[in-house]
């Protein structure tokens, strides 16, 4: 069972819900009445998916989503400071965009200083960024979001998308691990 390996539920289902109705609200205050201009959101792979279904459905505004596949993790848990881009957003209108990253949580900050840049250079009419969980303490680059769920202590967590060695994505809570959970699936 699942749930047997989750030692403790840091932030329920509710506080989800909660979490993800007040940031569309706070989305959808600061993006009316911008003209032509397209609103993108745009998912990072896989974590992502489940927060931006949520926001999606919560946002009055009009919007697109794209993804990109990045990778500034190495194997374990450990953050290894390197951004590969695996899958890149192909459109060609970036000018014409305002985009919102949307990403499951902020570690290092490596991830996402570097996403905003890099789509910046493309020429992005404007770049924000969104996050379910953050963990300030973790931070090795001075990187803030400018939408934050929750902020969480220092612990790894799965669930509502996060995962440990691509399980856990499809619990409705983000919870932390048992330290069972780590056992027997070490190369
Ligand atoms: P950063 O570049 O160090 O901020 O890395 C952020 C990425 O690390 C996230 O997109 C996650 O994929 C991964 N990550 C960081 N902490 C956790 C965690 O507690 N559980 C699962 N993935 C995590
Ligand atoms: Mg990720």
């Amino acid at each position: 069972m699942m749930d047997s390996m989750i030692a403790k539920v840091l932030v329920s289902a509710e506080e989800i819900d909660e979490l993800t109705t007040r940031i569309a609200a706070k989305i959808d205050e600061d993006y009316s009445g911008r003209g032509d201009k397209r609103l993108v959101l745009l998912g990072i792979l896989k974590g992502s998916v489940v927060f931006l279904g949520d926001l999606m459905r919560k946002l009055k505004t009009p919007h697109e989503i794209e993804f990109m596949k990045v990778s500034s993790y190495g194997a374990g848990t450990k953050s290894t400071g390197e951004l590969k881009i695996h899958l890149d957003v192909t459109r060609s209108d970036l000018g014409d965009c305002d985009i919102i990253i949307v990403e499951d949580i902020i570690d290092s900050g490596r991830t996402l200083s570097h996403l905003v840049r890099y789509l910046k250079e493309r020429g992005a009419v404007s770049v924000r960024t969104c996050t379910c969980l953050d963990k300030p303490s973790r931070r090795e680059v001075d990187f803030s979001a400018d939408y934050v769920g929750r902020e969480i202590p220092d612990e790894f967590v799965v669930g509502y998308g996060l995962d440990y060695d691509e399980k856990y994505r499809m619990l409705p809570y983000v919870g932390v691990l048992a330290p069972e959970a780590y056992t027997g699936s070490a190369e």
